[in-house]
């Protein structure tokens, strides 16, 4: 049987550095194993997919690359310098914002949990924070006193209703009751009087654009009441979550599904880590669930996807973006994820290889699992892997990649992936656009391993890169 390829999109300047050997090999030595290396210049490409579609409705638009999802200065500076707002998630990324010279204005506060510190920072300096509920609320205002400032407020709204159904999230103020909370808190009383409101927020789990333009909608309509009762939504955002794609091959994606339910079923052999499902099991015999991954291919990436939302129809027939436009609120999103697409890759180093009892050949890499590690079942893109050695005298395998802590399920992917041919100690396995959540979301220093080096290259294209054309992220 074969292993199923997925094979991921990468850019020129991946491509250029695989092939440079002398260069990897230098990395490595320089900085250990694995690093991170980021091409920022391509979140360039990323910003213009979706300030074209925005451009297209002739809509206002702020965008606010969501750090989070990386937590390098580097991808900060270029975000900055491209003109994008950041979205940030704690004090520090806050501070760090500030410390690198963005204007106040350009960075907007969605932290889930926000202490005085945070708080006290954002409002001193004028910076708009997204609350998420009433006790946000009174700390806000109560801060905002002892400073003798207003502090500007977005709210972050949730329980849409799609299809007769509440969309769940554990974050925001209820659809529903949103508007006692406004005739409450800032109608008919004072209690929040240091808070100026400007606008509305949400952020959605999954990828239904369905979901997105409904929601957007239901915003539009929450704008429209606030207005007659006196209260201006200058925008809405529609949070991040848009979708990127990481793989070149459709026919490989639905290969692979195919095959990933014969294994289990136990039709083949298994082409997961202990014939993982990924979330797709057998129940009485049957195939049940579904694959719990990232859509890692898929046909509605950044601008599309946006562009979907955007021409979501409402119930008079009327497209959101249009009627965004037509009453004059600006729509603001925090892509994270899709703006670091091709930005990154994780680097790593063959430590071993060897047969485990069920026959199936591992390779140890130096790292660990926590530094290259997806928040949903799998990453699902093949890595490539540089051979010192280039003749090809033996047939493919199929491996799994094994890290460096001391668990069973350290299995860096839980694929089994196709080589040319086994890799020797010292090879190198690149792991491709990673930049996105991957590389830094997860990452521990557990028996004190320490965190893997960022570096950061200076400019693409060059006329060649060599291991002076990085630097490290600081
Ligand atoms: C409030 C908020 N905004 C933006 C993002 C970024 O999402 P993504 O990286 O999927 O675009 C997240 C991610 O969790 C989020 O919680």
């Amino acid at each position: 049987m074969q292993i199923p390829r997925l094979s991921p999109i990468t850019s020129p300047w991946m491509r250029c550095l695989m092939q440079d050997k002398p260069t990897i090999d230098e990395l490595l030595v320089n900085y250990g194993s694995p690093i991170n290396i980021h091409n920022p210049d391509s979140m360039e490409d990323n910003y213009k997919a979706y300030q074209d579609v925005f451009e297209e409705f002739k809509l206002d638009y702020q965008v606010f690359f969501a750090r989070k999802a990386n937590k390098t200065k580097g991808v900060v500076r270029k975000a900055a310098a491209i003109g994008m707002g950041i979205d940030t998630a704690s004090l520090q990324e806050y501070a760090q914002c500030l410390e690198l010279g963005l204007h106040p204005d350009k960075i907007i506060v969605t932290a889930a949990i926000k202490n005085k510190g945070l708080i006290k920072l954002a409002v001193s300096n004028g910076s708009l924070l997204i609350l998420d509920n009433e006790d946000e609320c009174k700390l806000v205002q109560k801060v905002a006193l002892e400073l003798g400032k207003s502090a500007n407020v977005g709210f972050r709204v949730s329980g849409f209703t799609v299809d007769d159904k509440k969309l769940y999230s554990r974050f925001g103020l209820d659809a529903d009751d949103f508007e006692l909370f406004i005739n409450e808190n800032f109608l008919q009383s004072e209690r929040y009087n240091q808070l100026t409101y400007r606008g509305l927020h949400f952020h959605l789990n999954g990828y239904s654009i369905k979901e997105r333009g409904n929601a957007l909608n239901q915003c539009l309509s929450l704008a429209e009441l606030l207005k007659q009762k006196g209260l201006t939504t200058e925008f809405i955002d529609i949070g991040g979550g848009l979708l990127m794609n990481y793989l070149e091959s459709e026919s490989e994606w639905d290969n692979f599904h195919y095959q990933l339910r014969k294994a289990i079923s136990r039709k083949t052999a298994p082409i997961t880590y202990g014939n993982n499902g990924l979330g797709i099991e057998i129940w009485n015999g049957l195939i049940r669930g579904e694959l719990k991954t990232y859509p890692f291919w898929n046909a509605n990436s950044k601008g599309d996807f946006l562009r979907g939302i955007l021409s979501y129809k409402n119930l008079s027939g009327e497209k959101v973006g249009d009627l965004a436009r037509e009453m004059g609120v600006e729509i603001r999103m925090e892509p994270g994820r899709s703006m670091l697409d091709q930005v990154g890759m994780t680097v790593a180093k063959v430590a071993f290889r060897k047969k485990d009892s069920s026959g199936d050949w591992l390779v140890g890499l130096e790292m660990n699992m926590t530094q290259m590690l997806s928040g949903s079942a799998d990453f699902l893109l093949d890595p490539y892997v540089v051979y010192h050695d280039d003749t090809k005298n033996e047939d493919s395998v199929g491996v799994y990649f094994t890290g460096a802590y001391c668990l069973e399920r350290d299995v860096l992917l839980k694929r089994k992936i196709n080589l040319d041919k086994l890799p020797e100690v010292g090879d190198v396995v690149f792991f491709v656009n990673t930049a996105g959540y991957m590389m830094h979301f997860f990452e521990s220093s557990a028996h004190l391993f320490p965190l893997a080096e960022n570096l950061m290259l200076k400019e693409y294209p060059t006329e060649k890169i060599d291991s002076s054309s990085f630097f490290k992220d600081q």
